[in-house]
């Protein structure tokens, strides 16, 4: 069941995926300012989507001109990096997901600027030649609070194995961290990194991590938003 099937609900107070999901309903626009055009979103994309305003904010943290989301789920940082003038190569492991994600780039104009690539991150990533690597694991579901403290190997797939490969084959890293990371986890992997705090609406809801190897001195072409 995804949301652009049941158009009748477009102007529901009620979440249509269950109450236990009602409070990211409430956060759609927030998510994507055309959710009315005809955004298609599944129960998990709702809560770990990427907000708008947080993933342009991000295409500014990132250096480089070509990006591999290697989590792409329904497209909020993809979508948001294409935007921002880059070229985006977009992999999920969820084939129904990825489909999502190319249907919603189109509502913003920008499915030119993207290439979707169905498959796991570790087996498609070697083969994809790209500047900078974004990474938004899944953080177990919306219970990870409980956690308290969120280590890398909390993500899922595992962070540890997920930062060594990703520096293995790419300069520059973007990793998006819950704000109860433990940033000392970072330390093992000798990289200079920088943390951003991600805003939406006011409010702080995760943080973006960035490792660089070297400067990225690629000319950055800007177009258009979308
Ligand atoms: C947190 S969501 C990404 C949200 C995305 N940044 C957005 O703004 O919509 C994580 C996604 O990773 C996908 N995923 C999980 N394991 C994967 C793997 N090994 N390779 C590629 N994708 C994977 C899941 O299907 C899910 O859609």
């Amino acid at each position: 069941m995804y949301y652009a099937d049941m158009p009748q609900l477009r102007t529901s107070v009620a979440c249509p995926f269950g109450e236990s999901l009602q409070k990211y309903w409430e956060k759609r626009y927030e998510y994507f300012s055309k959710f009315d055009e005809g955004i298609q979103i599944d129960a998990e994309g709702f809560y770990s989507v990427i907000p708008e305003q947080v993933g342009l904010h991000q295409a500014e943290l990132i250096q480089g001109a070509t990006v591999l989301d290697g989590f792409a789920g329904v497209g909020g940082s993809a979508i948001a990096f294409a935007r921002a003038g880059k070229r985006v190569t977009a992999v999920d492991i969820n084939g129904e997901r990825l489909k999502m994600a190319e249907h919603n780039a189109t509502i913003y104009g920008v499915q030119n600027a993207i290439t979707f690539l169905h498959g796991n991150f570790f087996k498609i990533a070697p083969t994809v030649k790209t500047d900078t690597v974004n990474l938004d694991p899944q953080w177990g579901g919306p219970t990870y609070k409980e956690l308290g403290r969120f280590l890398l190997e909390h993500f899922s797939p595992d962070g540890n194995q997920l930062l060594e490969f990703s520096l293995q084959h790419f300069n520059e890293v973007a990793l998006r961290v819950p704000t109860i990371f433990d940033m000392s986890e970072l330390d093992r992997f000798k990289t200079p990194y920088t943390a951003h705090d991600d805003i939406s609406n006011g409010r702080i809801i995760s943080r973006t991590v960035v490792l660089r190897k070297t400067l990225i001195l690629t000319p950055h072409i800007s177009r258009d938003a979308g």
